[in-house]
């Protein structure tokens, strides 16, 4: 977005991705807009524990964070391969890896759901499958925000406050995938860069 890149126009370009901070709603978003645009619907997190079977906690356990990420790093890119268009639920985390940015700006519609930290505090209160979250669930929240705010950014095409009731976010994001479409159909994939709505 900082970088105005517009949307690809290979194979995966037109999946939409939704990437922020654990409890800023990307599953239970993408879930809705999936069903509304008659997509499928990916969530990293869940692929991965479907395939290792063992859940995100445990994998962090047993062979630590560098570990994960790198399954993190396989499990969004096969996402991003798939030829289908398709609604991606992109775990909190996948900014951190250059690799993932790079692939995520070449996806198709990127949406970074903006939370406050105080309600994605209260959001995750009481969560118990987030191994990051185990210690000072709050000051590591406003820690990871704050750091990544720049990656969310590098990445997205548009920027929602996702605090907002989940209908006008899920209606949000629909409109810019009709936008993007009628664009696309008129100018091509590559017309300009989107703006940012908050
Ligand atoms: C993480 C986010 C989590 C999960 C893991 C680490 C992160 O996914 O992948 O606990 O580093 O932000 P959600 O964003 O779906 O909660």
């Amino acid at each position: 977005m900082s970088d105005a890149q517009p949307a690809g126009d290979g194979p995966s370009a037109h999946h939409v991705v939704l990437v922020g901070m654990m409890g800023s709603g990307k599953t239970t978003v993408g879930r809705r807009v999936a069903a509304v645009l008659g997509r499928p619907f990916a969530d990293s997190d869940e692929i991965i524990e479907a395939r290792t079977g063992r859940s995100v906690a445990e994998i962090f356990a047993a062979e630590g964070e560098p570990a994960f990420r790198t399954i993190e790093t396989d499990v969004l890119g096969e996402c991003l391969d798939a030829p289908e268009p398709t609604v991606i639920a992109a775990a909190g985390g996948v900014v951190l890896e250059a690799e993932n940015r790079r692939r995520l700006v070449e996806a198709g519609t990127v949406v970074w759901l903006k939370v406050p930290v105080g309600t994605l505090v209260v959001r995750v209160a009481g969560s118990t499958h987030r191994p990051l979250l185990e210690d000072d669930p709050a000051g590591t929240l406003a820690t990871l925000s704050e750091a990544r705010e720049a990656l969310y950014l590098e990445v997205a095409d548009l920027s929602l406050d996702a605090s907002q009731p989940l209908d006008h976010v899920v209606s949000c994001i629909i409109d810019l995938v009709h936008q993007r479409q009628v664009r696309d159909a008129t100018e091509g994939p590559s017309g300009s860069p989107e703006e940012v709505v908050s």
